[in-house]
């Protein structure tokens, strides 16, 4: 086990109304306290609802997304000072539905998690390959690129704020995980790149998590990879088995 603080995000997505955060509320509250930093991200209109509801725990909440400019005249956009505004630490920043949907780039998501780590958040950082860039043998080249729009705007003490999502594309929402050994080998190219990119000692303390239809029957044996510190889970942090991924990296 590494020396790295185990942590598991719960993404709820674009899903959820006022009654699902209530009742879910009670659900993420029986979440044990133990050495697993927890956080779950829900819709923008419910993250003052369920950071109120859970203050107090040790469950933060973490929102899905924020603008890279100060205040200002962006319609329909959040801006850290917002998310601060809320009690919020976490934000999770350039998630592949983000990139890949709402047509995010590289640069884009650099200058959200720049921004958002000057104002002392932590920032999980997604990135993660295609089906096609896989078959393609780009899984490298692929996630070397959106790490590298990271490093250009971070200064090596930045990276004490950030969290690497490794999520790749064809697995999220399928029910196709990654195995372990997919996993683990990505994760230690990462933990490389970053030795070689930025320094050792950054290498040796991000903590990278898994992200791609993660659930309590898989969790455990992605879990024992050496590279894998957490997960960032997606449909399944909608369900209680949410808690059993939790405890089972406890
Ligand atoms: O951010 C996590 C998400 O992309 C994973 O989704 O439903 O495959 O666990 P899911």
């Amino acid at each position: 086990m590494s020396a790295r603080r185990p942590v598991v995000g719960g993404n709820f997505k674009c899903n959820g109304d006022f009654a699902f955060i209530k009742t879910h509320t009670e659900v993420l509250k029986t979440i044990p306290k133990n050495n697993v930093e927890v956080y779950v991200a829900p819709s923008a209109i419910h993250l003052k609802t369920l950071a109120d509801n859970l203050k107090g725990t040790h469950i933060e909440v973490a929102a899905q997304n924020v603008y890279y400019e100060k205040p200002g005249a962006w319609t329909g956009e959040l801006n850290v000072e917002m998310l601060l505004d809320c009690g919020l630490k976490t934000v999770i920043i350039g998630h592949s539905e983000r990139r890949r949907i709402m047509g995010e780039t590289n640069e884009q998501s650099a200058k959200k998690a720049a921004r958002a780590i000057s104002l002392g958040m932590t920032v999980a950082f997604c990135i993660g390959e295609t089906l096609e860039e896989r078959n393609a043998g780009k899984v490298d080249e692929v996630n070397f690129a959106q790490l590298e729009a990271l490093r250009a705007v971070l200064k090596e003490a930045d990276w004490k704020n950030v969290i690497i999502a490794y999520e790749p594309v064809w697995s999220i929402g399928t029910g196709v995980v990654a195995s372990p050994e997919q996993a683990q080998e990505v994760h230690a190219s990462i933990r490389k790149w970053l030795g070689e990119k930025v320094s050792k000692a950054v290498a040796d303390a991000t903590r990278i998590q898994y992200g791609g239809s993660v659930n309590a029957a898989n969790c455990a044996a992605l879990g024992k990879c050496p590279d894998i510190d957490g997960f960032l889970v997606g449909g399944a942090s909608l369900k209680p088995e949410f808690v059993q991924i939790v405890t089972t990296l406890g």
